[in-house]
């Protein structure tokens, strides 16, 4: 009902231009024909596309200026309201284009409004200050519900309320024509409706993101068991796995919003953010922020807005922002190279991260707290945030145990663990990781076993980036000391991260 009663609400404004952008055509146009009719007094609807014109007199056939002075012209008893289907595709067209400016000034003064239906959200520059966007949303779950009600009549069949309610949430978020075709499918391939409709719903949903081209499904293959040391963090998710069940709605708890992990480069950040979605069971989404950034005037909100849509349509779940500090670099900092796009992308993300109170998890990265906006870091954003700094021994024996059990799970007790542990100060787990996988190459090319000894001459040749970026990581542990995250070791925690600070001004040479 809120599409219409905003609809309304705009027309009754005299708002002379509104956008729709919708793939759903027919569903929208029943929508603005239950405006036009509810309107006291009704009114008057007139529909144009390219190839017929108006309905009815067939004006402006194949020319959409044309259709534009007819509006001018028209001088209708009401109100009225015309909606163009095919108009988008020239708003780039100079004649047009002024055609819609002029006609903006005479609508604001008349009672006709003009609706712009597009299945895509493009608005060229000089038209933005003109058009009014308002988007469909997705059906709601009475809607689906209806439409499920109608289908299961159809085919004759009944489904269990459990059933029923399971397959209305796996279609939570898909436009209506997509459910039906999901239905249909359904219906085609076990010749009834039931739970199994469920994957195909959900397969739909994965089409869905895939065509956002800004979030992808992530494979989560990574896993806790994957991640040597960061116990704290570790403790942290592990307490809050069940956190998304109805479990814990009964009990009282809200959904967790989100964690931000902030730290040094190939400490493991990343792979925790990734690890989180298979330890709590979800799937992973990870937002391109390069993707939702060009474009048109107007298309990266509007692909922001998309993302956050069926973001929350797919909760629950866990959404990767992955360096979010480069993502937005600059926003903030009075720096506006895009016109002021990525501040405004940034602050409805902001926005949505603070109000939301859906089933969608942020595990956001960062590098640098340098570059990130201030705002990020304001409570109420994230549950937490956590600093991830270099690894302590004890941390780089499990680093080193996770990296060697992966590569020979039978002969883990060959390798000096403590050895290794002592002499890779200063590393990060990427470069443990790399130590490893070198010293295999120079075994291998010997075609024999490698050995500690291998890993430790590995190890020799590596320059570990605490030693070329320490005055970057200095920073980074300065401002983690200042109190405003946690750390996510208990080793950093009880060094109180101040006899690491200074550690670092010695790391090895
Ligand atoms: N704590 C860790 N335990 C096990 N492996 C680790 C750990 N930290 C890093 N690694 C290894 O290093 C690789 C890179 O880690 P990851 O991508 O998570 O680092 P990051 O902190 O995100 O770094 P960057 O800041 O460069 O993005 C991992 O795939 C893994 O092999
Ligand atoms: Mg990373």
């Amino acid at each position: 009902m809120v599409f219409e009663q905003e609809l309304d609400l705009l027309v009754r404004s005299s708002y002379p231009i509104i956008y729709i952008p919708t793939p759903e055509e027919e569903r929208a146009e029943q929508m603005i024909a239950y405006v036009a009719q509810s309107g006291t007094p009704a009114r008057a609807l007139h529909l144009w596309d390219f190839i017929e014109g108006f309905e009815g007199t067939g004006v402006g056939r194949n020319n959409p200026v044309q259709a534009l002075n007819e509006i001018e012209k028209a001088n209708p008893d009401g109100p009225a309201m015309f909606v163009m289907r095919d108009l988008h595709r020239f708003l780039d067209d100079v004649q047009v284009a002024r055609k819609l400016r002029n006609l903006a000034r005479h609508l604001r003064n008349s009672r006709k409004t003009l609706i712009i239906l597009s299945p895509t959200m493009r608005i060229p520059p000089d038209l933005a200050e003109e058009v009014t966007v308002l988007d469909l949303l997705p059906p709601s779950v009475d809607e689906i519900g209806q439409e499920l009600e109608t289908l299961l009549e159809q085919v004759k069949v009944v489904l269990t309320p459990g059933g029923q309610d399971a397959l209305v949430k796996a279609a939570q978020g898909l436009m209506m024509a997509r459910i039906r075709l999901a239905l249909a499918r359904a219906v085609a391939s076990y010749g009834r409706l039931d739970e199994r409709a469920i994957p195909i719903m959900l397969e739909e949903k994965k089409q869905r993101v895939r065509r956002t081209e800004v979030l992808e499904f992530w494979p989560n293959a990574e896993t806790m068991e994957d991640i040597g040391g960061l116990d704290i963090l570790k403790r942290w998710l592990e307490q809050r796995a069940a956190a998304f069940t109805a479990e814990a709605r009964d009990y009282g708890l809200p959904n967790p919003k989100g964690i931000l992990l902030v730290g040094i480069q190939g400490t493991g950040k990343s792979l925790s953010a990734k690890a989180t979605a298979s330890l709590w069971q979800l799937p992973l989404l990870r937002l391109d922020v390069g993707r939702l950034m060009g474009g048109l005037v107007g298309e990266s909100e509007a692909k922001t807005r998309e993302m956050i849509r069926i973001a929350e349509a797919m909760a629950p779940c866990v959404l990767f922002l992955d360096e979010l500090d480069k993502g937005f670099a600059g926003v903030g900092s009075g720096f506006v190279g895009d016109s002021g796009t990525s501040a405004r992308v940034f602050g409805t993300i902001l926005t949505w991260m603070e109000e939301k109170t859906s089933a969608v998890f942020i595990a956001a990265t960062a590098n640098s707290v340098e570059t990130l906006p201030a705002e990020v870091l304001r409570k109420g954003r994230f549950d937490e945030i956590f600093f991830i700094d270099l690894p302590s021994e004890r941390e780089r024996r499990e680093i080193f145990e996770v990296h060697l059990s992966k590569a020979r799970p039978n002969r883990l007790r060959d390798f000096d663990l403590e050895q290794l542990a002592f002499q890779s100060e200063g590393f990060n787990g990427a470069e443990i990781a790399q130590a490893v996988s070198e010293a295999m190459h120079m075994a291998f090319d010997q075609r024999r076993e490698f050995e500690t000894e291998d890993i430790l001459r590995a190890m020799s040749f590596i320059v570990p980036l605490s030693k070329t970026a320490g005055e970057h990581i200095a920073r980074l542990q300065e401002w983690a000391i200042s109190g405003r995250c946690r750390p996510a070791s208990s080793d950093a925690a009880q060094a109180g991260l101040m006899g690491q600070l200074f550690g670092a001004a010695s790391l090895p040479g």
